[in-house]
């Protein structure tokens, strides 16, 4: 089955009971026990299991073609439950420009454990290389990245992590399955802030863990959720499968205004640089090309002229545009990186993220070229 079907029918079946056609909404927390002690539905206890969380996985592990799939309360609690599968003194390599919050939990919340920790830029095969030690067990890839939409080739660093016996993990947040497949590229689990286009109308927070094998990481991810509890609730499951029948739709319509939008920054004079892999400039763009189908997504930053200040000033002066952090929703969003990074943050301080939504792109451009030509 293609993409479009995957989307609308996996994970979904007519209700038994009242043939309803849209799943209902499995709110009770426990589940009748048999005369005989037995359950014979399967179901317990909803930390355990919930025919919402149920459904949902059945859709994304149908939806990046892996065996089988975890959804957590959020992106970032998928990342705790693999840390906390690994062993103190466990070595990982995470990229350099790696989303700020799972450098948060690592440093912050795993700080004690210890980990050993290498920050590596996955555009660089010989680096990552380097950086493989005998006690490397994860390794860690974002493609495109954020918030620099770096291209890292998943084919090849999939492979490095085979030959070390490590385990390699993509973040799929911005591209999404539509897009990219890392299953097809050595890749052998992925992980989704499904808060993003995967839900994709910015109303909740979510995150998915979907493996290709059975492997020691992915089930102790699910003890530390069933026993640790960063389960979602069946409503947040509910909304983030109804959000899918629409994601193959919604995705490729969000790259084609977001390829717009960064031809006409590239062509504006305020503008100093645009990274966008769907440009034939990006320095990744010919990898992109390959590992991704349909579209470079719908994420772009640009750096200004003129720094920080004028970067704010053109923040402060979008119309259709919101400021405003996260992503993949319905609405254009733009933010100063740096600022939500924080002080430590590496992000160029002329630095503005969007995350092109579904309006007219014409009416984007034009809101952008309003708010850079007054500089
Ligand atoms: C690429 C990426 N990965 C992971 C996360 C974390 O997900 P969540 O906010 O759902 O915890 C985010 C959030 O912005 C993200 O952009």
């Amino acid at each position: 089955m293609k993409i479009e079907t995957i989307a609308v029918h996996a994970g979904r079946a007519i209700d038994p009971a009242t043939g309803a056609v849209t799943p209902p909404i499995h709110v009770s927390t426990t589940f009748e026990r048999a005369p005989d002690g037995e359950y014979p539905l399967h179901y317990t206890y909803s930390r355990e299991e919930n025919p919402n969380r149920d459904a949902l996985e059945a859709c994304l592990a149908a939806l990046e073609e892996g065996r089988k799939a975890l959804v957590f309360s959020s992106g970032l609690a998928v990342v705790a439950a693999l840390m906390q599968g690994l062993e103190p003194g466990d070595h990982i390599i995470l990229p350099d420009d790696v989303y700020h919050g799972l450098r948060k939990v690592v440093h912050e919340v795993f700080g004690k454990w210890p980990l050993e920790i290498s920050y590596v830029d996955m555009t660089n095969l010989a680096a990552v290389r380097d950086a493989v030690r005998a006690n490397t067990r994860l390794i860690w890839v974002e493609s495109p990245s954020n918030p620099l939409l770096k291209i890292a080739d998943l084919g090849a660093i999939g492979e490095i992590a085979r030959k070390s016996n490590a385990i390699s993990v993509c973040d799929d947040t911005f591209a999404t399955p539509v897009l990219q497949r890392p299953f097809n590229w050595n890749i052998d689990m992925v992980m989704h802030s499904t808060t993003k286009y995967i839900s994709g109308h910015s109303d909740v927070v979510g995150g998915a863990l979907i493996t290709k094998f059975d492997n020691y990481l992915f089930e102790r991810a699910r003890k530390s959720q069933r026993f640790g509890g960063a389960v979602p609730s069946p409503f947040d499951c509910w909304l983030t499968l109804r959000g899918i029948n629409t994601l193959p739709l919604r995705v490729r319509a969000q790259s084609q205004n977001a390829l717009l939008v960064a031809r006409f920054l590239d062509n504006h004079r305020a503008v100093e640089r645009v990274l966008y892999p769907g440009l034939p400039a990006h320095p990744g763009h010919e990898i992109a090309a390959r590992q991704m189908s349909g579209g470079f997504g719908g994420m772009l930053s640009v750096q200004v002229r003129e720094g920080r200040a004028a970067a704010m000033a053109v923040a402060a002066r979008v119309r259709v545009f919101t400021r405003a952090t996260s992503l993949g929703g319905p609405h254009s969003l733009i933010e100063h990186r740096a600022s939500v990074e924080g002080p430590q943050s590496k992000t160029p301080q002329n630095l503005l993220r969007m995350s092109i939504g579904l309006e007219n792109a014409g009416d984007l451009i034009e809101d952008l070229d309003q708010a850079l030509s007054r500089m």
